[in-house]
Formats: C-alpha cells, structure tokens, sequence
C-alpha cells in the first residue's frame, strides 16, 4: 500500500531543517550508506548524523510514532534508520529497490518526507515503478510518502534548485503488505464506527482487530 501523509511536520520543524540544511560542512556523499548495487546509482550527499542533523532526525521519529495514520499504516517496530538527503543540480538517485536487511533487521517500509517547497527545485521527484506504470510522488515540505521497500524506485535528477528530503526504513510489526493493508481498513471503519456512537459494532470491529493482530503480528 501506497500512502501519503500531509503535514506531519510544523513550521517550526521545517525552520528547524532549513537550518540544518544551511549549515556548512554538515553534509557528505550518500555512497557512504548505499548497498553493493544501489553505489553504483547513489549520487547524492546526506548529513552527517551528529548536532543538529541528529537533533532533527530524533524529532522527525517523535512526530511520526505520534502521528496516527502513519503507525495505522505501518504499523512500525522500529526505525532501521533515518538520514537527511540533499539533491542539488545534477544529482539523481537511479532505480534500485532497497536492502531486505539494514543492521540485522528485516526492512518492510521505506518513506521520503519532503522538506522543501516543490516549486523551489526543479525534478527531484520519487518515481515508483508500477505493474500500471510509473507513479511520479513529489510533496508539499512537511509531508511523506511510505510505500513497500521492495518496489523498484528512483529519484529523477534534479535540475534546478535543491532537494531536500529525511528518508527511512522501518521494521513493521505486520510482515506482509496485504495484512497490513487489512488491518489499516479495520482501523478506519473502527473509526467510522466510534464516530457515529455505535457501540456494539466498535467492540466488535476491536475484536476482528485483536485477532489480525495476534495472527499476523510478530513482536
Ligand atoms: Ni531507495
């Protein structure tokens, strides 16, 4: 499942990465973290996760594990991990699908989240491949796009201006994709249910919830 999530950033986060984007000598080659294969298509530079950078990407984590529809979606264990990327002129990320494995842990999800105003760059946009076609994602600063790690995706090259995104990697407690899927519908008609006050079918839906839960979660 493909989502995305508007504003889950405030303005003053987004000063907040503007200034780490500003900041010199805080940024270095992407290589350094890219897989075997994805090195060799990597041309981009990501912070340094020290100071400020580290500050931003700590609060990043806070504001999506609060943030209800990303953990409905997601349903993550843990953050694998989180860095700040930066595409100026010329650089591209081409089409590669990430790591099934990041630090010993299994990656399930994989999200940008766009910190810089679309019309301040030219390309730059997320492109997933599709069995209908490619999907072209380029967000509002503030707002994510999560989707299944094992896609095929790229960053088209940017032309103009500068690219500025936190991507992650998140280890989900619902492994398959369908499931979680499932469990997102369960959530919002269980939501749908508390809104219009009907009890019995909002006990009933968290029973059906519990259930997936334990049949398809691993803790
Ligand atoms: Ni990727």
């Amino acid at each position: 499942m493909f989502i995305q999530i508007a504003d889950v950033l405030t303005a003053a986060d987004l000063r907040l990465a503007n200034t780490v984007f500003a900041q010199k000598d805080a940024f270095e080659s992407g290589a350094r973290t890219a897989g075997r294969i994805a090195k060799t298509v990597k041309n981009n530079e990501q912070a340094k996760p020290t100071g400020l950078a580290a500050d931003l990407t700590t609060l990043i984590e806070k504001r999506l594990m609060k943030n209800d529809v990303f953990r409905t979606a997601a349903r993550p264990k843990a953050f694998i991990r989180l860095l700040l990327s930066r595409y100026t002129a010329g650089m591209q990320y081409g089409l590669h699908s990430d790591d099934a494995f990041m630090d010993g842990q299994r990656v399930d999800l994989s999200f940008t989240l766009f910190l810089a105003p679309p019309g301040t760059y030219e390309g730059g946009e997320l492109i997933v491949e599709e069995p209908s076609g490619e999907r072209l994602v380029k967000l509002e600063a503030g707002s994510l796009v999560l989707y299944p790690s094992a896609t095929l995706h790229r960053v088209a090259e940017v032309t103009k201006g500068e690219r500025r995104a936190a991507v992650g990697w998140i280890r989900s407690l619902v492994r398959s994709a369908e499931d979680r899927e499932t469990l997102f519908d369960v959530a919002l008609a269980l939501r749908q249910a508390e809104a219009a006050g009907d009890r019995a079918l909002t006990d009933r839906l968290l029973k059906i919830q519990g259930s997936l839960l334990r049949r398809w979660g691993e803790d």
